[in-house]
């Protein structure tokens, strides 16, 4: 998916070199784990792939297209259709509730304001949010918000979805459902998973687990081989 990915923030004497030349490959109907210190350029890395930032340098590939060739609506349509993403922040809309904000993927696709709510409030039920439908985000846990902003990411069906620490807010028990909604995506969609976490509690979901360190891939590892790795 990204061959030699380079990417600098900041200019002059502050231009700090994030991105190294990365290669990273993440599969349909597989679940790819990214895991790296912090700062090590893991965020950088899925905004490439998502097409929310531009790579200086290096080819960047998702399903046959190069997002840096889009232009105006098809980039658009890449990041709204092809691509499902959990921020670190959650970035929900303060003044839209739970199910509407669940929905906002489906409403910018042209679907009906009642369907997509309902379609919303059963994906946000299975997330263990069924009695929180009409609450705002202010009104709502940080695990809450977490749920709303991984149901905001699956809600259209996109063939990438991206999720960063989407399981930091959560319980065990909350992390292995939201873990287990993925991995059904993954497989029974045949959609590309990937999920940048520090969680080594949901390790044994992924199906291969890519390291990162000081803007490189380093390594990537089969879970079941992984006791080999200190991993923090
Ligand atoms: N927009 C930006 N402008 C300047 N520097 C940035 C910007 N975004 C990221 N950086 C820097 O790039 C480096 C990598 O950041 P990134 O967010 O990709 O790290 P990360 O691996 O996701 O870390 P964490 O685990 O803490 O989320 C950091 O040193 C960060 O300060
Ligand atoms: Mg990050």
């Amino acid at each position: 998916m990204t061959r030699g990915v380079i990417k600098s923030f900041g200019t002059g004497d502050t231009r700090a070199q994030v991105l190294r030349g990365v290669e990273f490959d993440a599969q349909a109907g597989e679940m790819t784990f990214l895991v790296g210190p912090s700062g090590c350029g893991k965020t950088t890395l899925i905004s490439i792939l998502s097409a929310m930032l531009t790579p200086d340098g290096g080819d960047v590939t998702v399903f046959g297209v190069e997002p840096v060739k889009l232009r105006g609506a098809k980039l658009t349509d890449f990041r709204m259709r092809t691509v499902g993403f959990v921020f670190q922040q959650f970035n929900l809309m303060p003044a839209l509730d739970a199910a509407e904000n669940a929905a906002v993927p489906l409403i910018v696709q042209g679907v009906g304001a009642g369907r997509a709510r309902k379609q919303a409030a059963a994906l946000l039920d299975r997330l263990g949010l069924g009695a929180h439908l009409d609450k705002y985000p202010a009104q709502l846990s940080a695990g809450q918000q977490q749920r709303v902003a991984i149901a905001r990411a699956l809600i259209h069906e996109p063939r990438l979805v991206v999720c960063d620490e989407p399981t930091a807010s959560l319980d065990a028990t909350s992390g292995r459902a939201v873990m287990e909604i993925l991995k059904s995506i993954a497989v029974q969609k045949n959609r590309a998973v990937i999920v940048v976490t520090h969680d080594n509690r949901i390790y044994s979901f992924a199906d291969r687990i890519t390291f990162m360190a000081d803007g490189r891939v380093v390594r990537t590892a089969l879970p079941a081989s992984l006791q080999e790795y200190e991993v923090a």
